[in-house]
């Protein structure tokens, strides 16, 4: 058992050797990506002084403009990871096609797809910001991956997490053993565990969806949301928190249960949400600390995705309030 004090290293590492299959390889990855949040880390908290906020005036594959941090988190995850020998290939959400590994470097069996800045529209205001990554095991043979490498069910998942840049930054993150969240002491430059083997409670208070889309929802989600407005069954009343950061509004939702929501809508059923680095890593760890993640229909991890930034809408939190959201939709 971990005890407190413990750092992310070691918890790699003793994850790896309960885990009679590791080759380390996997523990290399991890080690890489929570090297790379150290570096953004750095980056997003001087932000405002380095000229690291605004835009870089080019739009990216989404269609949104590309901050500056977008562009700094992209390339130091690029950067920390390619040369390990680990991957066969990438995807990010900063970059349209495939990212094959250089030439000049061995490739492994892993796929590591990511977000490497969530909630870009809220660098400028110092609100809270994130890095989603998940990772698959090839399907390919041969020395690079491919798209089909990246297009498995998310239940495939090898590992999965997020880091959140907040009021402390924090890695959490599962290799699919339960859900363990770091937070970073930066007088020292390591991750040490804090909330071991995090569990969502069953049922929350607080529901998270931005309101002002709703006169673009269907009925049945504009009847759900107004019960969620309403009082409950004792009179209570539920709490709304909405950040515009997916990794913040998940990591409250992860702790404290309740649901957040990105749905679709009339004239765009798919929603914003991406399936491959942001939904479905989010659903990995959901699933894995007790709760669930849908799309309203079906489960999040059960989607077969067909295109690297495919979008699907998102509910996602403590199990019984997915359920409640799935019943009313359906
Ligand atoms: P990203 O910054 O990586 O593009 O992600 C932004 C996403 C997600 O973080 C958040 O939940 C959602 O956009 C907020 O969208 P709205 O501003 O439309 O509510
Ligand atoms: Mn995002
Ligand atoms: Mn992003």
């Amino acid at each position: 058992m971990a005890q407190r004090g413990t750092t992310i290293e070691r918890h790699i590492f003793e994850r790896q050797r309960a885990t009679s299959s590791a080759t380390g390889e996997l523990s290399g990855l991890l080690q890489q990506i929570a090297t790379a949040s150290k570096i953004i880390n750095s980056k997003v908290n001087q932000a405002g002084l380095a000229d690291a906020l605004g835009v870089t005036g080019e739009v990216n594959v989404q269609g949104e403009e590309v901050q500056k941090l977008d562009e700094f988190a992209n390339s130091i995850l690029i950067r920390c990871v390619e040369a390990g020998g680990h991957l066969c290939c990438m995807a990010s959400e900063e970059v349209e096609e495939l990212i094959t590994i250089p030439d000049r470097f061995t490739t492994g069996k892993y796929v590591l797809m990511f977000d490497p800045l969530d909630g870009s529209t809220n660098i400028d205001v110092n609100i809270s910001i994130g890095t989603i990554f998940s990772v698959h095991k090839r399907m390919t043979t041969g020395r690079n991956g491919t798209v089909a490498d990246c297009l498995q069910r998310g239940t495939e998942q090898v590992a999965a997490g997020y880091v959140i840049y907040g009021s402390s930054t924090m890695f959490v993150y599962s290799t699919g053993e339960g859900v363990h969240g770091f937070t970073l002491d930066p007088s020292v430059g390591e991750y040490f565990l804090s909330h071991p083997n995090i569990q969502t409670p069953k049922h929350g208070k607080t529901y998270s969806v931005n309101d002002a889309n709703c006169s673009k929802w269907v009925d049945p989600l504009q009847a759900y949301v107004n019960r969620l407005r309403s009082p409950q069954a004792d009179g209570s009343l539920r709490s709304a928190r909405y950040v515009g950061t997916l990794v913040a509004d998940f990591h409250r939702t992860l702790l404290k249960g309740g649901i957040f929501m990105y749905p679709g809508e009339k004239k765009k059923p798919e929603g914003k949400l991406r399936l491959l680095y942001e939904a479905s890593p989010m659903a990995f760890l959901a699933e894995r600390a007790g709760g669930a993640a849908s799309d309203g229909k079906r489960r999040i991890l059960e989607i077969v995705p067909d295109k690297l930034h495919q979008r699907t809408p998102l509910f996602i939190g403590s199990a019984e309030d997915v359920a409640d959201a799935v019943r009313s939709l359906g």
